[in-house]
């Protein structure tokens, strides 16, 4: 069993005991897990490298601990309740055994089409069980897989296969998002046009939608599974073999293949699930990401199914057939844990309290969400209405690279603060430091969030990029992990994170990098550059502004041209990155030097030129006039 914290007295004791030795905590958090050989030493480490070692030397396989592990005492629980898009089609649940008996197939067909340990699968799939069942058959093989979200474009798709040289992908013929289908095979044909590392390709039936099978290379799902064995014997993986590719946007223009290791990233995932949502025995865990997100690895698949928990995996979007969605789902299943992002709590608060009113949501003891700022509006009306004042809030703060929560409240412990993540779990060891790199000490002081020691589940390198990964993490600041968020810490001890203080934006709690959309942007016959910021969206967070320069006009004018920017950029990175607004600018605000002064346009983009600062390193102050006039003219909100 794992550990679990009861009190906050318990939490005190435990985070003191995880400081003051952090290598004995974490090697006891380990014991409960099964080592086909234990480890030599908890930890090793530097932040110069960075080298960053967990379990050194043990032996293991992620599924042994979420299977063999659970067999005996939860084989016939259900594992995974799956709820499909549509709310009259059938709802699927699959047992700890039954899941066992997929994976397993499902790991034997990957084996026969060619797949071995240290492999990368690429997945480009719908929400539904098949995506869990393949992400944990790669793990039981040691193969490693690198999930790509179903909302990304071909361009996309295509640039992660081929950054991680994936041999095999597994798709779907479609997907169904509410009233829409995503032709996900159609789109895959399109990205493994240049995929030269790509053999096969395995297609589940998901929307019986007509697609082209390339004759060689493409093979149904149901016909490779077809007379595979259930039984499979798992893979002795090193505790530092990579279990996973995670793709993930920063603040230069390609996104960055986040690895995550097996040993540390299974403690680390199960101890954080336990423990923030307090998870009991036969509780219903509902998290509303989708896997092709950080999130839904660590707290749809893993820290869940390590738990034997009973985890619901939506196939849908909140708001099909109607904004009622989620609690028709809390209800249906009686839901104890509810794990949602900001954005979807406003989006859902927008629509009124009809949508809430009437559903029967008490089973529900815990809310948590992650991704973004919850802002105090949306805090409240998650807490009174859909906790009915009665349920504690977690606000989870954690990133791709560091593989579970890190600053959170322990549900029903912890006291909690409307948009405070408030305190460090055990074993995180946050700073906030100034931009000098000067550790800033003692309360209310706000600067910039930073990791002075490991935890189990931090990221290990880029893939095939470890410079990058220093570049990016650790070179900001001497000997500290930097996360790329700015953040403050109150009177008591409360961290309050401020958001993103790199080129990044947060739009509905998906992270893009402003280069990525630039780069888009600028592939645009007419366009002769760009500069996106992000500006205050009440339902995304954060919208995308787009300050675009032209060479010319084309006849469709101004709003011919912006449609086909919105256009450009749906189909290089995907609908998530599409631009809110866009407004045609004679030129951008650059220092002497060429540098874009992304200052001005923010304060551009947010309204407020009231007071823009320093301008005296402009090259040219006519450029920003003529940008303030034109936010105010052009560009309609
Ligand atoms: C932001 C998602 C405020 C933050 C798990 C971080 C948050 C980025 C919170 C990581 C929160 C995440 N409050 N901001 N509770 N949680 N963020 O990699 O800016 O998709 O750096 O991981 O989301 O996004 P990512």
């Amino acid at each position: 069993m794992i550990n679990k914290i009861h009190s906050l007295g318990g939490y005190i004791h435990e985070y003191q005991k995880s400081i003051a030795n952090p290598r004995a905590f974490w090697g006891q958090q380990a014991e409960c897990f099964y080592w086909r050989k234990r480890w030599d030493k908890v930890l090793d480490w530097n932040f110069d490298e960075p080298s960053i070692e967990w379990y050194v030397n043990g032996k293991l396989n992620i599924t042994e601990n979420i299977f063999e592990r659970n067999l005996y005492t939860h084989g016939n629980q259900p594992a995974i309740i799956w709820e499909p898009n549509d709310p009259n089609d059938e709802s699927r649940t699959l047992t700890y055994r039954e899941l066992f008996e997929e994976v397993n197939r499902f790991a034997n067909t990957l084996k026969r089409l060619g797949v071995v340990k240290g492999d990368r699968v690429a997945l480009y799939m719908p929400m539904v069980p098949e995506l869990a069942i393949a992400v944990l058959a790669c793990a039981r093989i040691g193969a490693i897989h690198s999930v790509v979200f179903a909302g990304f474009s071909a361009n996309a798709l295509q640039e992660r296969i081929n950054d991680a040289s994936a041999k095999l992908l597994l798709t779907a013929d479609g997907g169904f998002r509410g009233s829409k289908i995503t032709p996900l095979k159609e789109i895959a044909d399109e990205a493994l046009e240049t995929c030269p590392t790509i053999e096969t390709v395995v297609v589940l039936k998901r929307t019986k939608s007509d697609v082209k099978m390339v004759v060689g290379r493409d093979i149904w799902w149901h016909k490779a599974v077809d007379g595979q064995s259930t039984e499979c014997v798992a893979e002795e993986m090193d505790s530092e073999d990579p279990l996973f590719i995670l793709y993930t946007s920063g603040s230069t223009g390609k996104p960055k293949g986040i690895v995550h290791s097996t040993a540390g990233y299974m403690v680390y995932s199960a101890y954080t699930f336990n423990n923030v949502f307090q998870y009991n025995a036969g509780d219903v865990f509902f998290c509303t990401a989708d896997i092709g997100w950080i999130t839904g690895h660590s707290y749809i698949v893993y820290g869940p199914l390590l738990t034997g928990a009973q985890t619901l995996m939506f196939e849908g979007i909140p708001t099909w057939p109607d904004a009622g969605r989620f609690w028709d789902i809390v209800a249906k299943y009686k839901v104890n844990q509810f794990y949602t992002a900001p954005t979807a709590i406003r989006a859902l608060l927008a629509q009124g309290n009809d949508f809430l009113e009437g559903k029967k949501v008490d089973s529900l003891k815990v809310l948590g969400t992650v991704g973004e700022p919850i802002n105090e509006e949306a805090w409240h009306w998650y807490h009174d209405h859909v906790g009915r004042n009665q349920c504690p809030i977690v606000d989870t703060w954690w990133q791709t690279e560091t593989g579970g929560i890190l600053i959170s409240p322990v549900a029903g412990i912890t006291p909690t603060k409307p948009s405070f993540a408030t305190l460090p779990l055990p074993g995180v060891q946050p700073i906030i430091v100034n931009n000098e790199g000067k550790e800033l000490t003692g309360n209310s002081v706000a600067g910039n969030l930073c990791i002075k020691y490991p935890w189990p589940g931090i990221a290990r390198t880029l893939w095939g990029d470890h410079e990058r990964f220093k570049q990016t993490y650790f070179s900001t600041y001497d000997k500290l992990y930097f996360t790329g968020d700015g953040a403050k810490r109150d009177e008591d001890g409360y961290y309050r994170i401020l958001g993103r203080v790199d080129d990044v934006i947060n739009v509905s709690g998906h992270r893009l990098g402003t280069a990525e959309i630039e780069n888009a942007i600028n592939e645009h016959p007419l366009v002769n550059e760009s500069a996106v910021v992000g500006y205050p969206h009440a339902i995304k967070g954060q919208g995308v502004y787009a300050f675009v320069v032209c060479g010319e006009l084309s006849t469709g004018g101004v709003d011919g041209i912006r449609k086909s920017i919105m256009q450009g950029v749906t189909k290089i990175i995907g609908p998530i990155a599409r631009p809110d607004l866009v407004q045609i600018v004679p030129g951008l605000p650059k220092t002497r030097s060429g540098k874009i002064m992304r200052r001005i346009l923010r304060k551009v983009a947010e309204g407020d030129v009231t007071n823009l600062g320093d301008t005296s390193t402009l090259l040219d102050e006519d450029v920003v006039e003529s940008i303030i006039e034109g936010a105010l003219v052009d560009v309609k909100r």
